[in-house]
């Protein structure tokens, strides 16, 4: 037997009922806010990942589904969804019309990480992301967007957020960084030593809790930042305040990708054990221009599909549609013509085989059918069919030419 690969699993049955409510739920909301939607390659040059997301990431240095095609080209499948975006902004050459925009997109992404509880190689994100509008109120729209599709889905979160500065004050900030690092870096772990040369920022976001304890004193990228990034993360605060949307702002809260600067956020749930971001974005002002766009201020999120559907509960499904089903081998043609005219209108379960009226009642019910249809032996040679509602038990015959012919 040929089972999934390690990390990977099928959506079926409730699964995917969650999966596509998710989805159904987000992409309604993203709508309403203004985003259209967008599809991407799930494949793209292996160059594209590694000059957005960052070559001193884990995501590209350790975690990326990277061969060579057929031609000889270096490819990968997509880690995450921005990237892509992101080039096909560019490649469509919206980043030459002064203009905004804004795109939803859902779909596969790959990971190869430790497999555990909320971490799969194979998992799914419905995400956002907003071209060429520079102003914090964007960020709060982003966040408030977040929280009403997690409201909808009677979703319990705590969201922490953060300024990762720019091109103004974070090098400044970077070095006073990297002189507090040099100091206690004997006692720090092997990847926060690794990581003081090649991303050094990084080593805040460390989960060892050693060194943790160390970090505590270390100089807060939020006590440094400049008038600009200063008046923005206090207006987002003003905005979230106001909307009463609770936060804690997390010095520490660094996320995985390069690419961000200013606002940087995450949703956390606490009731899905340790992998426990369910949404996660920022802004990224500089990635447009550092792919050869022309520059663009750009935010975004993606939630992880796979963690919400292990929170959400689906709602209670209504009956629907029509059972149709017959007692008898001739009652087949007539019943296919019927199905194919009532498809127009309804869902329609048919069972191809003669069984009992008990039978075609059970089976319906286990299809969650509104209403049963039934061609019996009388019904046959009367040209009817005999219907009945099951929620109202309501029950009728009617003649077939007559309902063919409506
Ligand atoms: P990210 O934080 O890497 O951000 O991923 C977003 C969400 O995807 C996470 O919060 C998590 O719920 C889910 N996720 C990530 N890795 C896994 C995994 N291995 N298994 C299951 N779920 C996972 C991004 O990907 C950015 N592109 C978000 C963004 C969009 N920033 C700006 N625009």
């Amino acid at each position: 037997m040929i089972n999934p690969l390690r990390g990977m699993k099928d959506l079926i049955f409730e699964d995917s009922q969650k999966f596509e409510y998710i989805i159904a739920t987000a992409s309604k909301i993203a709508r309403n806010y203004g985003y259209s939607y967008i599809e991407t390659p799930i494949l793209e040059e292996t160059a594209l990942f590694k000059r957005s997301v960052g070559e001193s990431s884990d995501i590209v240095g350790k975690e990326m589904y990277q061969f060579m095609d057929k031609g000889e080209n270096d490819v990968c499948m997509r880690p995450e969804g921005t990237a892509g975006v992101v080039r096909a902004f560019i490649s469509n050459k919206l980043d030459r019309q002064d203009a905004n925009y804004r795109f939803y997109y859902y779909g596969s992404m790959f990971r190869y990480e430790r497999p555990q509880k909320g971490r799969l190689r194979s998992f799914h994100q419905f995400g956002c992301e907003s071209f060429g509008e520079g102003s914090v109120y964007e960020d709060f729209m982003l966040i408030s967007m977040i929280k009403d599709i997690f409201d909808a889905l009677q979703i319990d979160f705590s969201l922490n957020i953060n300024s990762l500065g720019c091109s103004d004050c974070m090098p400044l900030y970077r070095t006073k960084l990297v002189s507090f690092l040099e100091n206690i870096k004997d006692d720090l772990c092997e990847d926060c030593n690794r990581r003081i040369a090649t991303n050094p920022i990084r080593v805040l976001d460390c989960k060892n809790e050693k060194c943790q304890i160390l970090l505590q004193a270390s100089p807060k990228l939020i006590n440094n930042l400049c008038g600009s990034c200063d008046s923005d993360f206090t207006k987002l605060q003003t905005l979230l305040n106001e909307a009463c949307i609770s936060y804690e702002v997390d010095t520490n809260l660094v996320r995985g990708l390069d690419y961000y600067n200013k606002t940087a956020f995450e949703f956390i749930s606490n009731n899905i054990g340790s992998q426990s971001a369910i949404a996660g974005g920022g802004r990224y002002d500089r990635l447009v221009e550092f792919l050869d766009g022309k520059s663009t201020p750009a935010v975004g999120f993606a939630l992880g599909i796979e963690r919400i559907m292990d929170l959400v509960i689906l709602p209670e499904s209504k009956r629907e549609g029509l059972y149709l089903g017959g007692m008898n081998e001739e009652s087949i043609n007539s019943l296919l013509q019927i199905a194919r005219k009532q498809l127009e209108v309804q869902k329609v379960t048919m069972e191809y085989k003669p069984k009992s009226l008990k039978a075609h009642l059970k089976s319906a019910d286990k299809a969650g059918a509104r209403t049963i249809g039934i061609i019996g032996d009388d019904e046959l040679s009367n040209g009817t069919i005999w219907m009945k509602d099951l929620e109202t038990k309501e029950e009728k015959t009617i003649n077939i030419n007559e309902m063919l012919s409506l």
